[in-house]
């Protein structure tokens, strides 16, 4: 059956200027520490700064005399009241609790901020190095370093609750009593918008498997989070599965208000010595363009087969990236790892995403979604259709 997409309301965007649509960087995704990267948040901030500023002058100039330019409605409905401006979201572990960015980064122009996974205790992360360069991406470990979910509240919940921008906080745990007693702790407290279920972990309970790969795991966690709150509730899927469908159904039909897809694909780099995997965790998680192919691939199964909002994740580095999420279904896009490159890049998306709406002659971006989605849903994975040569 074809998706029913729940990308709806009412607030148009604000005025948008005339700009240069972003290019796709061929050189690194990552910035090096030191120097350069203090050099590209000045640059970023200098930009951001004249991006305002254009936007400002396009306010009160009018459209080459053919008046005011047309407001675009870029509004999206993740359910449960969780009402975003627009469909640009920043994806969690690449911007940090947002106050990180907030110098360089006009937040409240986002969609979301997803932030940085959280669980229950304090977690030093993964031994190093955790993070290593690959052709079109790159490789994490980072092994959900964070203070826990108390400290979170206390550091960060205060501001957040001062932005516009709604925060949705990324929970992880290694059972399910440990996912519960994290939302517990969110539910309630100004400031957090949604719950960001990060289900990609190890799962104790069930022997070592991660909530993510097994049906009735993730089914399970999902219904127990469920019960615990009433907050918006995005279940984050991940792409090393062999059939997503099944999967993406049962944390459905448990109670989920909208999907994210993808997380991090499995992987590992081999050290200059060629003696020893480069990571000090061996495995970690590929990201960016060298992920686009997959996740589109999730996102268009997933949007076959549920009737919840899908949200979009891997690789999104410029508009064409996020137009293709939309064709598959998705109704909002997370852009990750091209802001370690370019923090400026989600904010100038809103705006690249409008125009594109506005030269097709629409008032609204809901049109670019499910476009190249098929009438009917494929066959499923377990056929292997999708990987016949
Ligand atoms: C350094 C780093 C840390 C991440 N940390 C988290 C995390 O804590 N929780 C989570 O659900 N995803 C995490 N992710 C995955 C991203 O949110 C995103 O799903 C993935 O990077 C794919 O998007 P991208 O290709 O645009 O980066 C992390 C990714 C990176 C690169």
């Amino acid at each position: 059956m074809k998706a029913k997409r729940r990308a709806i309301t009412s607030q148009p965007s604000g005025p948008t200027p005339r700009r240069t649509p972003t290019v796709r960087r061929v050189r690194s995704a990552i910035v090096p520490a030191g120097p350069r990267s203090a050099g590209s948040r000045v640059d970023a901030a200098a930009g951001m700064r004249a991006a305002q500023a254009r936007s400002g002058a396009a306010e009160a100039e009018p459209n080459g005399g053919a008046g005011p330019r047309r407001t675009i409605d870029l509004t999206v409905d993740l359910g449960r009241g969780l009402v975003l401006r627009n469909p640009i979201l920043v994806a969690s572990g690449t911007f940090g609790y947002g106050t990180e960015y907030s110098e360089v980064v006009d937040v409240d122009r986002l969609g979301a901020i997803c932030c940085k996974g959280t669980t229950l205790k304090p977690r030093i992360g993964n031994p190093t190095p955790r993070v290593t360069e690959t052709p079109g991406g790159m490789l994490n470990s980072i092994g959900l370093q964070n203070p826990g979910v108390d400290a979170v509240v206390e550091k960060y919940a205060a501001t957040w609750a001062g932005w516009r921008v709604p925060v949705i906080v990324n929970v992880a745990g290694e059972s399910v009593a440990d996912y519960v007693e994290v939302v517990r702790r969110l539910d309630g407290v100004p400031g957090i918008a949604g719950i960001e279920l990060n289900i990609s972990c190890p799962n104790v309970g069930r022997g070592g498997l991660q909530f993510a790969i097994d049906a009735d795991a993730a089914a399970g966690v999902t219904a127990a989070v469920r019960r615990a709150t009433d907050l918006p509730l995005l279940v984050k899927l991940s792409p090393n599965v062999a059939d997503v469908r099944p999967i993406a159904r049962a944390i459905a039909d448990a109670g989920a208000d909208a999907l994210t897809a993808v997380n991090t694909l499995s992987g590992i780099a081999v050290g200059t010595s060629r003696d020893r995997p480069l990571l000090g965790n061996i495995y970690g998680g590929l990201s960016g363009p060298a992920i686009k192919p997959v996740a589109l691939r999730v996102v268009y199964e997933v949007c076959q087969v549920v009737d919840i909002p899908v949200v979009a994740i891997g690789g999104v580095a410029e508009l064409a990236d996020v137009l293709d999420f939309l064709a598959v279904g998705a109704v909002a896009v997370q852009v990750g790892t091209a802001i370690f490159a370019d923090p400026g890049l989600p904010v100038r998306l809103v705006d690249e995403l409008a125009d594109a709406a506005r030269a097709a002659g629409h008032d609204s971006y809901r049109p670019f979604i499910g476009t190249a989605l098929p009438r009917r849903a494929g066959a499923p994975s377990a056929k292997g259709v999708e990987y016949r040569p």
